[in-house]
């Protein structure tokens, strides 16, 4: 029983400690959060950005997991990379699209799992350049985009299903072939490719201002990596990068208790978005970033036509958005590298939208109130934006909005002042606070015309 009741009492007491060791982070936690948060700052506020997936995989043009999914050789890979000319790309072309859609920023890959580089590197001829007159694809797009305004970012697969030190394992095309198995592969040989490859990107290429890690799976992760010296390598170049979170794997769960690490500032829920703004353990809010791609394949697929509508990706970057995320939107360049059309008009409908609701999406943030049934909030400082996506329910109920504290209700595409009334019909439940419409009112944006609520708090 004395025994019983000491085991209980210490549970007792390590549940309290750990209670309060949840509620108090480390001074060294403290310290590298608030660095997160600086250096995000303008990522946080530019919300939206262009992925890119282009790579000698646009050539047999069923994505860019080819090699593994149909667990092709180097040798037999080979033939792809010989017809591997992209003639037509024009990265000055790219950045005026990824503008004009109002993205921000673009993370281009710079080597995909399949180790063929885009960029000049010194350590490998496995590369595009000589094949290319000369020319360094990365580089090209770097001064592309900076010359439009945006930010860069380089996308780098730690994984590389080309290099002879880098194992069968994981989904390496050769991972059945017991043969290719006993082969000695140098792991520190290859840490030490990866590493100088990093290098030379993050040495030779100008200011980066993102660096897109991908990825680490089962004992693949951190320290396998030698992620803390990559890091710091980075760092000692490019202070102010910005890091995804793929050098390690993320042991976080959809419902929060997360730690932001030295090893990377953002998340990356890929393919879906989370379901409530990302927390840390504490409760402080975690940079994050979707990735999405346009159909269903990121690098290049000629008969993938499964395409987003623009409303769609609209819709997913306000849900974003209203969870204080990012959303980063992929476009896989075909063969001759030029992005497929259909993702042309797609991107040109989302910068129409853009050009007259962007101020509901750059700087904002979650709002503090429920999402409601209608569509969702974003929020800047004291102005709510009602994004407005399934009017045919007629009222607009901004419920929770607080009615002694609003200034002005408009529309945000012409400014348009809106009146708005406590009830409606007999609906007078607390809270309401329904904006007039009117009976035919002039909707430029079905799917999500965005009411402007300004607060004087
Ligand atoms: C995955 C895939 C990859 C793609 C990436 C984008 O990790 O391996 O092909 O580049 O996600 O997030």
């Amino acid at each position: 029983m004395k025994k019983l009741i000491t085991f209980c009492l210490s549970l007792l007491l390590l549940s309290v400690i750990s209670v309060y060791a949840q509620e108090k982070p480390s001074a060294e936690y403290t310290e590298n959060y608030k660095k997160v948060m600086d250096r995000t700052q303008w990522w946080r506020e530019a919300r939206f950005g262009m992925f890119i997936h282009f790579g000698a995989y646009a050539v047999p043009a069923r994505g860019e997991w080819v090699k593994s999914n149909e667990r092709i050789t180097t040798e037999k890979y080979q033939k792809y990379i010989d017809v591997f000319n992209p003639a037509d790309y024009d990265a000055k072309e790219w950045a005026k699209i990824a503008k004009a859609a109002g993205m921000k920023y673009a993370v281009l890959t710079a080597k995909h799992h399949d180790g063929y580089c885009n960029f000049d590197s010194k350590l490998t001829d496995y590369k595009l350049t000589p094949r290319f007159g000369g020319r360094d694809l990365v580089r090209e797009f770097l001064d592309a985009f900076r010359a439009e305004g945006l930010k860069v970012g380089l996308y780098y697969s730690i994984i590389d299903w080309h290099h002879p030190d880098y194992p069968n394992v994981g989904n390496h095309p050769q991972r059945d072939d017991k043969e290719y198995g006993k082969r000695t592969f140098n792991w520190d040989n290859y840490l030490k490719y990866m590493h100088g490859q990093v290098e030379e990107l993050v040495r030779d290429y100008g200011r980066l201002d993102i660096m897109w890690f991908d990825y680490s799976f089962d004992e693949y992760s951190g320290e396998k990596w030698k992620a803390k010296e990559l890091v710091q390598m980075v760092r000692k170049y490019q202070p102010n990068i910005i890091l995804d979170n793929r050098l390690e794997i993320n042991h976080g769960t959809a419902t929060g208790q997360r730690k932001i690490s030295f090893l990377g500032d953002f998340e990356t829920p890929e393919q879906g978005i989370p379901d409530a703004p990302i927390l840390d353990q504490y409760g402080n809010p975690v940079p994050w970033e979707t990735c999405l791609t346009l159909n269903n394949n990121w690098g290049y697929a000629e008969n993938d036509r499964n395409w987003k509508s623009p409303e769609l990706v609209i819709h997913s970057l306000v849900n974003c958005v209203s969870k204080n995320g990012n959303l980063l939107l992929n476009v896989g360049p075909d063969a001759r590298g030029r992005i497929p059309e259909e993702s042309i008009r797609i991107l040109k409908e989302v910068g129409k939208w853009m050009d007259d609701n962007h101020e509901s999406i750059y700087g904002c943030g979650a709002c503090q109130l429920a999402k409601p049934d209608w569509g969702r909030y974003t929020r800047k400082g004291n102005t709510i934006y009602a994004h407005w996506m399934h009017p045919n329910l007629g009222q607009l109920n901004t419920r929770g909005v607080p009615a002694d504290k609003v200034k002005y209700v408009s529309f945000l595409k012409s400014g348009a002042e809106l009146s708005w009334q406590k009830t409606w019909w007999g609906n007078n439940e607390t809270g309401n606070f329904f904006i007039n419409i009117g009976s035919s009112p002039k909707m430029p944006y079905p799917f999500d015309t965005v009411v402007k609520v300004e607060m004087s708090e």
